[in-house]
């Protein structure tokens, strides 16, 4: 059977199928880029299921159900995250209808506690968190990472060569959009991921792949974390520098913040992960992992040149702030070629444009 879900109704008739029952309630039913989420009640207990939109992932779609459901088992098996809702519980998975259901968790995910807690604009409204406690789910966040990070490797069958590889091919691609002497600029990666592995300063351990305020829930609890589809082994510098570029694309440059709130939480989300960032920042694998995040988002360049300029110039911002202060199209594009070009990232210019970040 084909996964045809793409409404409520659809919805509800998957669920009672895939449960053999009519004794089942959804409640809401909500469409995200990558898939539709759809909670429900059963038998007293809520429940989220999570259906993948079948053209976005093709015959991937499966894989990355059981990705999921791997991971989650896998982080279960670990004392990661302070409390057993720290990610979710898989109860089923349905290939037929790509749907893997989980207990539904309690909480408000980051990034909107985020929006809400630090715009100028709106007031709090009742169930919105305060700020110290936002302060507190930025260290957890960070904890939960270091508590990934400690689990030992060898706990994931992993290849360095493959990972490399990986990483090669996606800045590969990605930078060809940027530049067009790109050839130059892939041997000069080359030269870099080579000199990292040689000087041994790759340091492999357990990441998330996803780690984002969009990905976090925090409740009075603490945190949870979803989204594991992605878990695997990287340099410790991924997510770290990911949570960061995703959790400043939140910040639209229309809307206006509260003073030192960016900050705090940065400084909160650091000083949980337990990382030196000056040693972070100058060890030539955080380029790396930079470069291939800002490569990432220049994925869109395309866009950009079709006139979505908005989104492009929000997000190649992103994670420049923190590391050379404001940055626009041209100039991040410059960057990488500087790092590229072996220019060492300065902590004090990392440290400095957090400050400046008010
Ligand atoms: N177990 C859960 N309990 C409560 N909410 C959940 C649960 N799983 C997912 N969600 C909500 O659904 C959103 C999307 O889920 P997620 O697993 O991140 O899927 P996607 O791959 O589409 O980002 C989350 O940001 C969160 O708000
Ligand atoms: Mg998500």
């Amino acid at each position: 059977m084909i996964n045809n879900v793409v409404d409520f109704g659809s919805a509800e008739l998957a669920l009672k199928r895939i449960f053999r029952t009519d004794k089942l309630l959804v409640t809401s039913f909500r469409s995200h880029s990558f898939s539709y989420g759809v909670t429900f009640l059963y038998h007293e207990q809520r429940y989220y299921a999570k259906f993948l939109k079948t053209r976005k992932f093709g015959r991937d779609a499966i894989d990355l159900l059981s990705s999921e459901k791997d991971a989650i088992s896998l982080v279960k098996g670990f004392p990661v995250g302070s409390t057993e809702k720290s990610v979710p519980e898989v109860v089923k998975v349905d290939e037929d209808h790509l749907v893997i259901v989980t207990v539904e968790l309690e909480g408000q995910r980051l990034l909107e506690a985020c929006k809400s807690c630090l715009s100028r604009v709106t007031r709090a409204t009742t169930g919105s968190i305060g700020s110290s406690n936002l302060e507190n789910s930025f260290r957890l966040a960070g904890e939960f990472l270091a508590e990934l990070q400690a689990v030992p490797v060898d706990f994931m069958s992993f290849n360095q060569r493959d990972y490399l590889v990986t990483v090669q091919k996606r800045v590969d691609s990605h930078l060809k959009y940027i530049f067009q002497e790109s050839g130059t600029y892939l041997r000069l990666f080359d030269k870099k991921l080579q000199s990292s592995v040689n000087e041994g300063r790759f340091v492999p351990v357990w990441s998330h792949g996803d780690y984002s305020v969009g990905n976090i829930l925090t409740s009075d609890r603490g945190i949870s974390v979803l989204d594991l589809a992605d878990l695997g082994v990287r340099d410790r510098s991924y997510d770290i520098v990911y949570f960061l570029l995703q959790f400043h694309r939140l910040f639209s440059s229309r809307v206006k913040y509260k003073k030192g709130g960016r900050a705090k939480l940065i400084q909160a989300f650091i000083e949980g992960s337990g990382v030196d960032l000056s040693a972070l920042f100058s060890c030539p694998m955080t380029e790396i992992c930079l470069i291939d995040l800002l490569s990432l988002q220049a994925y869109t360049l395309k866009q950009w040149e079709r006139g979505a300029r908005f989104g492009l110039t929000k997000s190649m911002r992103g994670f420049l702030e923190y590391v050379v202060i404001r940055h626009e199209i041209d100039r991040t594009i410059g960057t990488i070629k500087l790092l590229l070009e072996g220019k060492p990232m300065s902590p004090e210019a990392v440290y400095g444009s957090i400050a400046k970040l008010g």
